[in-house]
């Protein structure tokens, strides 16, 4: 088990902006898959054919029972420990949660501070007009789902590769001025979010890596705290909590 070293205990006491950048490995412990290793989502599923706009068009059907799959597995997932700890963070810091999950449990944990820079599952937009919604219903009746306005194809308000990120100024801005800067759950392997870690630390900031594994951010990152990211994230907050 690994022990949350004093040191940053200390650096976090006298810290008030904080920051943490989130990927598929958070929400791993709630039961959605990861996208890379094994068992990984994009494993049978090519993902140029279910996770870019020229495959939507090739074939709407086929992505989207692949997200209505995902969202039935997500409506049956519940925010974790790890998701938990940081919302109790945010009543403790100014501090924000950057995260390429499309799951929303940061939300549904408590935190108020999210940039969800890949979008949001639940969330739905028209292929022709301009409609925007919330679409909730799991399974979904129709495939693919139409718009209430105009009637043409809806599309999952996600951002595929190619497209461009949601907030990324604002998540810039973060990394730059956060003080200690929290990279979890996440191979690191997607930009434009696998830079904010390095903006963080050009600009000064504490890079603390939670990952079961080292990443290409471990090079940089002043503590690395291997290990599954409920455990560590407890320690850490109740490290807190005593100091
Ligand atoms: P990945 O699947 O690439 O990486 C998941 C990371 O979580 C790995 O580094 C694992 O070691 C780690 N991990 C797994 N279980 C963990 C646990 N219990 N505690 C701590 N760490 C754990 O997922 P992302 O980095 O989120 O984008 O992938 C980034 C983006 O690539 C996704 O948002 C998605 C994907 O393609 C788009 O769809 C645009
Ligand atoms: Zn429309």
């Amino acid at each position: 088990m690994t022990e949350i070293p004093d040191r940053l205990v200390e650096i976090m006491k006298r810290s008030s902006k904080i920051a943490a950048l989130t990927g598929a490995g958070i929400s791993a412990e709630s039961g959605i898959p990861t996208f890379r290793g094994a068992g990984g989502l994009w494993e049978g599923y090519p993902v140029e054919k279910v996770a870019t706009v020229e495959g939507f068009y090739e074939n709407p059907e086929l992505v989207w029972k692949f997200y209505n799959e995902r969202r039935i597995n997500i409506s049956k997932a519940r925010p974790n420990r790890a998701h938990k700890a940081l919302a109790e963070m945010e009543k403790m810091y100014d501090m924000w949660v950057i995260t390429q999950n499309i799951d929303g449990l940061h939300t549904m944990a408590g935190s108020n501070n999210v940039i969800e820079l890949h979008g949001n599952i639940w969330r739905v937009r028209c292929t022709y007009c301009d409609y925007h919604g919330e679409n909730m219903e799991v399974p979904l009746r129709e495939i693919p789902p139409k718009c209430p306005k105009c009637g043409e194809i809806l599309r999952p308000d996600v951002v595929w590769f190619g497209e461009p990120v949601h907030m990324m100024d604002l998540a810039f801005k973060i990394a730059e001025e956060s003080e200690v800067f929290f990279v979890i759950g996440t191979s690191a392997k997607v930009h434009p979010a696998a830079s904010l870690p390095f903006i963080a630390k050009n600009n000064g900031a504490t890079v603390v890596e939670i990952n079961i594994e080292r990443t290409d951010v471990s090079i940089i990152a002043d503590f690395i705290l291997l290990g599954r990211a409920t455990m560590i994230l407890d320690s850490l907050l109740q490290k807190l909590k005593e100091a």
